[in-house]
């Protein structure tokens, strides 16, 4: 959450500032700011609200400068105001400060400060830092040592950037938030995420925790804390800027939906054999997980639910598996041991939970695989093993093309890990074989016509909205409502279709439509709990395909076409995505940046 940008090199820095926070604004829209040094000081405007608030006041005020720093904000410490805005300054505007995270220590820092004369203007936790630096400026310590005392003091998580009256620098640390730094010719970029300065240069390095980077026009430094140099690799990111674009669509939500043929092919490429029906994984030697007696599942979110889907397929291939979520486990983190493979999901390989959880399991002497789309991200780095799903860059705050292509994989790891462990799977992989292939075309199929459209139009305003499912379905029923309540703001939930009857069916009434999903697995079952809503008078949408019993029997029908049961519920997902979407756009939500919500959740 909030994303930082930096730039220093030849020309203007305002362009590359303004860009990058568009480019962030997935990771928070409360408010938005930039200060630029130049021939006149540190200048700071910054504004409530989207980067489009803040650009406008900027052309307005004609600001230039040759170096800089920009953050959009997702609130922690105080209202999104224009106070409470980054960049923050010390009472002299000599020093400039953006940051992500939580200084956990603040409040005692904030006090020290206040005592020895230091006027705070906002409720936020990032203040004290540019007041720490001043304070070791003013006792005569120069920039760079001035920086680190400062960020010596600090508790918590952070990236910071910061800069100083009159030297031509941007002081940079991490510790616990993402960072790196993109190279290009001119100079160089500082971002909390590659996609902030893509259009520039694919050259990038990652900070690690306990970095400190030293950037200035004509060089790059990097050091620990304590000043010692440290060496980092420079990388090439394999991501096109074309793909970070909205391109003709009005939403990257519904861009990214469009792209799953696509981000689905590139997940399964190579990975796997249909002739031979045989998973192949470049990442892993034969017998990596010959030692696995269980795998326990780690994620939040929308990675909670694929996480859960992979922990049906690892049942079904024959291993001891269970989906856990990640803030959950580091207060009751189940034993585990050598034999023990925690596997954390996470898109963004930034979500704090999920690396929280991850670096327990770590501590506890588990190994540990990151299944995410970043690479370089942290729980990439800090994990055993690592996974890629290689979906693309996906910026919409909803999960969507992500959440298929976590499903995916972990499916494929699912046979992958049971052919390990015990010898052989029983996930029936020959069978899924020809269907795994298709699958892209078969999403092709869902895109075109899909008829979700009419079904948000059919059931506006209504009271709630459920979702059923039982299997693979379960986790799909579950991500269908996350979505439909995240983006449309309408109240929804996910059932798994035999716990209606526990408890939920007294909330069911004609203003609750149900949303079926049948996989094809156990459907009779899962029909029945649909009639028992029909029979309070719930309107009921049935997922399935054509000639499906279930399509006489519902209300209408979102169409999917024939395919395994353990595949079905991807093409599920695509027709509740687009429902969600579309619902949500007749309502006229803020559909890539729903209320209060932001893309990476960096905070606890
Ligand atoms: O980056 P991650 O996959 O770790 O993010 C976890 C959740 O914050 C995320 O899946 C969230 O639930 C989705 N953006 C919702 O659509």
């Amino acid at each position: 959450m909030c994303g930082i940008i930096g730039r220093i090199g030849d020309g203007d820095a305002i362009d590359a500032l303004i860009t990058g926070l568009e480019n962030l604004e997935y990771r928070g829209y409360d408010s938005a700011g930039v200060a630029v040094q130049n021939g006149a000081g540190i200048k700071v405007q910054k504004r409530s609200g989207k980067v489009d608030a803040l650009k406008e006041s900027i052309e307005r005020g004609r600001l230039r400068g040759e170096l800089g720093i920009g953050h959009t904000r997702w609130s922690t410490h105080g209202p999104p105001t224009d106070e409470n805005a980054h960049p923050h300054t010390d009472s002299t505007t000599d020093v400039a400060v953006v940051h992500n995270g939580i200084i956990e220590n603040y409040a005692a820092l904030r006090e020290r400060l206040s005592e020895a004369g230091h006027e705070f203007t906002s409720d936020t936790d990032t203040e004290v830092v540019p007041h720490l630096i001043q304070h070791y400026l003013d006792e005569g310590v120069e920039s760079e040592m001035a920086f680190r005392r400062a960020i010596e003091q600090l508790e918590g998580s952070y990236a910071i950037a910061a800069i100083c009256h009159g030297e031509p620098v941007i002081y940079a640390a991490r510790q616990g938030s993402p960072l790196v730094v993109g190279l290009d010719g001119d100079g160089y970029y500082l971002a909390s995420d590659v996609p902030a300065f893509l259009e520039y240069t694919d050259t990038v390095v990652y900070l690690q925790d306990g970095d400190v980077a030293i950037l200035r026009s004509n060089g790059l430094r990097i050091t620990d804390l304590e000043g010692t140099a440290v060496s980092r690799d420079r990388k090439t990111v394999d991501w096109d800027s074309e793909e970070t674009g909205k391109g003709e669509f009005d939403h990257y939500m519904l861009k990214e939906i469009t792209e799953q043929p696509t981000s689905l092919a590139q997940a399964i490429e190579g990975r796997f054999d249909a002739e031979e029906g045989r998973v192949h994984f470049e990442e892993f030697d034969r017998g990596s997980f010959a030692d696995v007696d269980q795998v326990l599942l780690v994620a939040c979110g929308t990675s909670y639910h694929a996480a859960m889907y992979g922990s049906v397929a690892l049942r079904r291939a024959g291993v001891n598996a269970s989906a856990m979520l990640a803030n959950e486990y580091s207060l009751s983190a189940p034993p585990v041991d050598e034999r023990t493979l925690v596997v954390a999901v996470t898109q963004s390989g930034e979500t704090a939970d999920t690396l929280g959880a991850l670096r327990r399991a770590n501590e506890q002497g588990a190994p540990t695989l990151a299944v995410t789309n970043v690479v370089g991200s942290t729980a990439a780095r800090e994990a055993d093993e690592r996974l890629f799903i290689r979906a693309g860059p996906e910026i919409g705050v909803a999960a969507t093309k992500t959440f298929s292509s976590q499903a995916v994989v972990l499916t494929l790891l699912a046979h992958r890990i049971a052919r390990d462990a015990t010898g052989f799977s029983t996930l029936g992989i020959e069978e899924i074989s020809a269907e795994l292939e298709r699958l892209p075309s078969r999403v092709d199929e869902v895109l075109a016509d899909s008829g979700a459209e009419a079904i948000a139009r059919r059931y506006p305003d209504e009271r709630s909205y459920f979702f059923i499912g039982r299997g693979l379905g379960y986790p799909v029923a579950l991500e269908g409502a996350l979505k439909f309540k995240e983006i449309t703001y309408e109240h929804a939930e996910g059932f798994a279709s035999g716990e209606l009857k526990h408890g939920p069916l007294a909330l069911v009434t004609p203003e609750t439509p149900v949303f079926a999903i049948f996989t094809g697995r156990e459907d009779e079952k899962t029909l029945k709990n649909a009639e028992e809503a029909a029979t309070r008078g719930a309107p009921i949408v049935a997922i399935c395909p054509d000639g499906h019993q279930a399509a006489d029997v519902a209300d209408a029908q979102l169409r999917i076409p024939e395919t395994h049961p353990t595949l079905a519920g991807l093409l599920a997902t695509v027709q509740l995505q687009l429902v969600s979407y579309h619902a949500a756009d007749l309502l006229n939500r803020a559909i890539d940046k729903p209320r209060n919500l932001a893309k990476s959740v960096t905070v606890e």
